[in-house]
């Protein structure tokens, strides 16, 4: 034990938070494809969670000018005006929502909204429930920011979306982090649904934050966004990473609940100052792009047609509802107890080592049941999908290895 006047050396050590937090795991397994393909191996990725495609051509043209002619010096802290003008009218064109611009706070990606509304809504110590399966980062952000973390467990029997029965069984929470859709499940929530979860959250009196980073990338119908409910207290953000395609530009924006405009500043001009100027200005240029984001979409749709009837060719049947982004989640347990595998990262393993097939293991997204799940992103080209599948048809109708 060190006396009392002996100085213990923190020097060296990382913070015990941060030595707690679990890796984004999704990023392991893109680097395990990328490594192989560096050396030479074809790999189809199905592993990635990013579009194949660059900006819109507007947002390039407007970024090369700039860079020429703008000194690209910070911005204000909640972004610049013409952009939190465009998104505010942007809710008007596609969901005819009125949306107050001085409520819309430019942030850099969805990421960065996460950090500054988890600084701006949680102390240490609050409870704040998550959707397991859902994006890993939530927890994970949460837990280094000393949060507490209550994992509420979906599935197939509510179609994978959480419902207030759900919630009732988790005691008080301070907050309720939802996506919809989904990642990795591709759920959309409907009007009723969010309604019902919102008027939970009201009558609990918990922060709802409600990440809309998919939407724009549905296929049956438009997923509603949480901004047209009756509830003056919810936080949604969104990004231009997935819909426009610019994960790299690092740009998106939190909509902050009313009268909250301040306190999210305030963090959000502390940790980052303001989100990058030359992105902003082509996050201007994206919202006039939308024949092209539409494009996309439509070559989405098309691969998820051809997953979904190709999956059932590899006995893989067992999927959460793919109403919007670009994933299907399902279940592998079979193909483990058939193939001799522990767990779904040691399936992923094998079919991105045998057969140069790219999936990311489901435990990122579930600490709990994801170790017999896999996630199939769609994102990439249609060649690509339909040869992954004709090879993961092979492989899974193979007898197992003695
Ligand atoms: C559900 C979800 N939220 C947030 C993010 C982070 O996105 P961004 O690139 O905008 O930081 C991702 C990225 O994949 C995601 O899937």
């Amino acid at each position: 034990m060190p006396s009392r006047n002996e100085p213990t050396s923190r020097a060296g050590q990382p913070s015990s938070r941060s030595e707690a937090v679990l890796p984004f795991y999704v990023m392991e397994a893109v680097r395990a494809a990328q490594e192989l393909e560096a050396a030479g191996h074809e790999i189809l990725h199905l592993e990635v969670g990013q579009p194949s495609t660059m900006a819109p051509k507007k947002v390039r043209d407007v970024a090369h000018k700039a860079l020429d002619t703008n000194v690209l010096g910070y911005t204000m802290p909640h972004g610049i005006p013409e952009l939190r003008n465009g998104i505010a009218q942007w809710y008007d064109t596609r969901y005819g929502l009125q949306v107050d611009p001085g409520r819309v706070i430019i942030t850099p990606g969805a990421s960065g909204s996460c950090a500054v509304a988890f600084l701006s809504l949680f102390d240490v110590g609050d409870r704040v429930g998550v959707i397991e399966p859902g994006y890993p980062c939530y927890r994970n952000d949460l837990a280094v920011l000393g949060i507490d973390v209550v994992s509420i467990p979906v599935g197939p029997d509510t179609g994978y979306r959480p419902t207030p029965d759900t919630l009732s069984n988790y005691g008080n929470l301070d907050g309720l982090v939802l996506a919809s859709p989904s990642n990795p499940t591709g759920t959309v929530l409907n009007l009723a649904e969010l309604t019902a979860l919102s008027d939970w959250a009201a009558a609990a009196g918990t922060h709802l934050v409600v990440d809309e980073i998919y939407h724009g990338i549905t296929y049956d119908k438009p997923a509603p966004s949480a901004l047209g409910l009756d509830n003056p207290n919810i936080t949604v953000f969104n990004s231009f990473s997935k819909y426009w395609s610019m994960t790299g530009w690092r740009l998106g924006w939190i909509v902050v609940p009313e009268g909250m405009f301040d306190p999210f500043e305030r963090v959000l001009a502390n940790l980052l100052i303001s989100a990058p100027t030359l992105s902003q200005i082509g996050g201007v240029a994206a919202l006039d792009s939308i024949d092209e984001c539409e494009a996309n979409v439509a070559r989405y749709a098309e691969n998820r047609t051809i997953l979904l009837e190709g999956l059932p060719t590899a006995g893989i049947t067992d999927i959460a509802p793919p109403d919007g982004a670009f994933y299907v989640w399902a279940d592998v347990g079979h193909l483990l107890e058939s193939h001799g595998c522990a767990n779904a990262q040691e399936l992923c393993s094998r079919w991105l080592n045998e057969i140069g097939v790219a999936a990311t293991p489901g435990i990122d997204f579930d600490i709990e049941r994801g170790h017999r799940f896999v996630r199939f992103s769609y994102a990439g080209s249609a060649a690509d999908i339909t040869v992954a599948i004709e090879r993961l048809a092979t492989w899974c109708a193979a007898p197992t290895p003695s």
